[in-house]
């Protein structure tokens, strides 16, 4: 996969994805600290100044590069209202796998967002990184993200017991599936 240190931004029918910047972590925080967002993410923070240091760390990596997640605010292009985040990581020792996350705030969800952001996404990831594989994990009972990861071509590809209990799934597409 490539790195891409020159970003910019995707553009889609009704969104902007673009790299988070220190000021979204507000509004950011206002919607991971909600319990129905929460509980089926990894994030160690969801206050504002926990989520504006990880957005500093992220500043140093590119996109398909080494060192971890990046991510991008998800905005709407009319008016510009910051409706979530998605984001995208490299995995360590499989070269050609990139692994994507999504998140919409509870005031704009069930519009097709997350399909919308993550399908772009998805392209991007193929496209300008060269992407052999994207993958995604969820906790099997998440049906919206099911749904989400479905909609944009990806497959069941495993079903497993996380160590701290409750079902995972693993969904994935390759490059010559698509
Ligand atoms: C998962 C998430 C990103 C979906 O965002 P969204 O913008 O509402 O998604 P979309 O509008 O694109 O809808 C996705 C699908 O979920 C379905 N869906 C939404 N809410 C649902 C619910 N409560 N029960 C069942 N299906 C639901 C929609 O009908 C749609 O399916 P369809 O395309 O077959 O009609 C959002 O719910 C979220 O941020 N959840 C909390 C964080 C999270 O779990 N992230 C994923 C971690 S792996």
């Amino acid at each position: 996969m490539r790195a891409d240190p020159e970003f910019k931004p995707l553009v889609t029918e009704r969104l902007v994805l673009r790299r988070s910047r220190r000021e979204d972590a507000e509004p950011i925080s206002a919607y991971r600290s909600d319990p129905n967002v929460n509980r089926y993410q990894g994030w160690d923070r969801t206050d504002p100044e926990g989520i504006r240091a990880e957005i500093v760390e992220m500043e140093s990596r590119a996109p398909g590069g080494a060192g971890g997640w990046v991510q991008f605010t998800v905005e709407e292009r009319d008016g510009g209202r910051l409706v979530g985040d998605v984001g995208i990581s490299a995995v360590d020792g499989e070269p050609g796998v990139a692994k994507i996350g999504y998140t919409i705030a509870p005031a704009f969800q069930g519009r097709g967002y997350a399909t919308e952001a993550v399908r772009a996404l998805v392209d991007y990831a193929f496209g300008t990184l060269g992407a052999e594989r994207v993958r995604a994990f969820a906790a099997a009972e998440n049906v919206p993200s099911l749904r989400v990861a479905e909609n944009v071509g990806l497959r069941l590809v495993e079903r497993y017991e996380h160590r701290h209990g409750g079902q995972v799934v693993r969904y994935e597409l390759a490059r010559d599936e698509r």
